[in-house]
């Protein structure tokens, strides 16, 4: 899936509060193809895996509660040059600091609680998209 796909996921605060639909909106306004999704609650097992890298960071503990704490939607994205076009579409880390019009502008509470995950890599992408799904759960 190198350089046209990439791995995002609405994250609880946004999932639970209504925001999953609104969200896609836009990223299929922007351009993106919607190529694979599911709707889950990640354990504590799944969730410490997937930010293992964020481990001995003073936010880990808060960040794998956070993404335990109700349904998020993970989802494979596609669209030429996928991984940078889609970390410009959710804007910056912190809502305070992201572009108007970005997803984290319009829908993130704080840095922590910030309506959505994307991949920052082509490795990441893959690595993440085989995370959540089989290469049989994606069209095409
Ligand atoms: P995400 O793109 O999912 O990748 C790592 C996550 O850690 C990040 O989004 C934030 O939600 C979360 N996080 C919580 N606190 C911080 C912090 N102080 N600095 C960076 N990331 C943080």
């Amino acid at each position: 899936m190198a350089g046209h796909r990439t791995l995002t996921i609405i994250k609880p605060d946004a999932f639970n509060t209504g925001k999953a639909g609104n969200i896609l909106a836009l990223l299929e306004a922007k351009g993106f193809t919607l190529i694979a999704a599911r709707v889950m609650q990640l354990t504590q097992e799944q969730a410490g895996e997937f930010y293992a890298v964020h481990k001995g960071r003073p936010f880990y503990g808060e960040l794998v509660e956070f993404m335990t704490s109700g349904y998020c939607m993970p989802m494979v994205l596609e669209k030429a040059e996928a991984v940078l076009a889609l970390r410009e579409a959710i804007g910056a880390t912190d809502p305070a600091e992201a572009a108007a019009g970005t997803v984290r502008k319009l829908y993130a509470e704080s840095k922590g609680r910030n309506a959505i995950h994307a991949s920052d890599s082509d490795e990441n992408a893959a690595r993440e998209s085989t995370f959540f799904f089989a290469e049989t759960d994606l069209i095409r």
